[in-house]
């Protein structure tokens, strides 16, 4: 290590025990051998240079690949497929538009989300309205605006009652569904649940409504979920519910939506083989889903009705690789255990997916000294603020920049903003151009939504020479009481 004089610090001599497991007789692979100097094609000191540091740098081609390769998977087997962008995934605009630019509805879950979508350009009918909490105006504008609203539970339903009796109109609803797979955690907190009986009752509600009509079930498993058995039993279940629902009540259901859920290439902590090894291929979801949906929608086939509409609401798969995370070490120590640490300037704050994943961590240059067990903390003062418990790397240095891979999925979205700024994000253009597509945060974005009702408007009260706090008359006149 060196100081700004361009001298050897010194450092006490350390013996480092050695663990078992750390080092077989292959040796272990060290980080230094995996370096990352380039990203999406273009140089991270360049990057650095140009946006600063912590930098997203996203990729354009990454995004559009991914989106094209799902789409015709599902295509070539299924017919009349559909992918809503789920918004909450990332919603940086230019992510957005990339997305609707490859056909892809806008799949959103909050008035914010819908009014985002709106103001982009995305027509109603092109937009999905998932969500627990939608107000009546939101709901009077998104059915004014022909979206797809997907009903989570009884008041909502009423809500939605009384705009079609208000607008003397028909009102299309698609029903959310709850139900347990076997093969994953039921989220049995969103929609109506099938094994209670309360999903059918729901239906049996609108179906006896002559304002509203049943054109669509919808589910959502859970997220990152590694078994493509679960789609098949989702589907299987859908398409008994939706048969059972035409058998009895009078109902066509158009369109079957099965949420999202799919996997990225991240390695989920707790997942003991690397993800290469536990993450099946999209491939084998797809034909999951498309082959019980073919098995359970043979009744139509049989009596030449149209086959339902199928909607999938990919989030993560569709643009987790495409995002990655540049960040600089500003500080180096010794942990009282011995270990070494390093202080990076992004954790916790931008990277909210580093609490479920041990993402892809490289170096960007090539960097002499032993491998070491290192710990990675972020910025914050926060002790939780840790990018990664325990990396083998080499002693980095002030200035050493490290790619965090796999970041394009919940990060954009839920990272917050304690004590710093959020950075720029940059795109990648398929030229190999590039640009920001979210400016980094400054004092004034920081404080623009503050309001200081006008006895606040001065930090410090003057104290009188009598010892009596002096009355704020008006900003920036101090007017004594005495
Ligand atoms: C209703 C709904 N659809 C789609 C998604 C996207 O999920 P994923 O990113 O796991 O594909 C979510 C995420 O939780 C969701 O709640």
């Amino acid at each position: 290590m060196q100081n700004m004089f361009n001298k050897a610090i010194w450092e006490p001599p350390f013996i480092q025990p050695h663990k078992i497991g750390e080092i077989n007789k292959f040796g272990r692979r060290a980080a230094k051998d995996n370096i990352c100097d380039t990203v999406f094609g273009v140089p991270v000191k360049l990057l650095v240079e140009k946006y600063g540091s912590p930098v997203f740098v996203t990729s354009e081609k990454q995004i559009r690949e991914n989106v094209r390769r799902v789409k015709r998977a599902f295509e070539r087997r299924y017919g009349n497929v559909i992918h809503g962008w789920s918004y909450k995934t990332n919603y940086t605009s230019a992510i957005c538009n990339i997305m609707h630019q490859e056909g892809s509805w806008a799949e959103v879950v909050s008035e914010f989300e819908y009014e985002k979508a709106r103001l982009l350009g995305v027509p109603g009918e092109r937009i999905i309205f998932n969500g627990p909490n939608k107000s009546k105006a939101i709901l009077e504008r998104a059915i004014a605006e022909g979206a797809r609203i997907h009903v989570d539970h009884l008041e909502e339903l009423h809500t939605i009652e009384s705009i079609a009796i208000a607008r003397g109109s028909v009102v299309p609803v698609t029903l959310r569904l709850n139900f347990d797979t076997g093969y994953t955690e039921p989220w049995s907190r969103f929609g109506f649940n099938i094994e209670s009986g309360q999903a059918y009752l729901a239906a049996k509600l609108v179906a006896l409504s002559p304002h509203l009509k049943l054109t669509g079930l919808h589910s959502h498993i859970g997220t990152f979920i590694l078994e493509p058995r679960a789609y098949a039993e989702q589907v299987r279940i859908m398409c008994k519910f939706m048969r059972e629902l035409e058998g009895n009540e009078n109902i066509q259901i158009e369109s079957l939506d099965i949420g999202g859920g799919f996997p990225s290439n991240n390695a989920l902590k707790g997942v003991y083989l690397p993800p290469e090894q536990s993450i099946p291929a999209i491939s084998d979801y797809v034909n999951a889903v498309t082959s019980a949906l073919m098995e359970g929608t043979q009744y139509r086939r049989e009596s030449n009705r149209p086959l339902p509409q199928l909607i999938f609401e990919s989030g993560r798969a569709m643009v987790d690789d495409a995002q990655m995370l540049l960040t600089s070490v500003v500080g180096t120590k010794r942990l009282a255990d011995g270990r070494r640490a390093c202080v990076l300037d992004g954790g916790a704050n931008l990277l909210f997916t580093s609490y479920w994943y041990n993402h892809l961590i490289k170096l960007t240059s090539e960097i002499d000294g032993p491998v070491e067990e290192t710990v990675l903390y972020g910025p914050l003062c926060m002790n939780i603020d840790v990018v990664r418990h325990s990396i083998h790397l080499p002693p980095l240095k002030h200035g050493d920049i490290l790619a965090v891979h796999c970041v394009g999925a919940y990060n954009n979205t839920q990272w917050m903003q304690f004590i710093e700024y959020r950075p720029n994000v940059v795109l990648v253009h398929e030229d190999g151009e590039s640009s920001i597509i979210r400016k980094a945060e400054d004092l004034s974005v920081m404080t623009q939504q503050d309001c200081l009702p006008s006895h606040l408007q001065i930090p410090f009260l003057d104290i009188g020479r009598n010892g009596r706090i002096n009355k704020i008359a008006s900003v920036g006149q101090i007017e004594a009481v005495s």
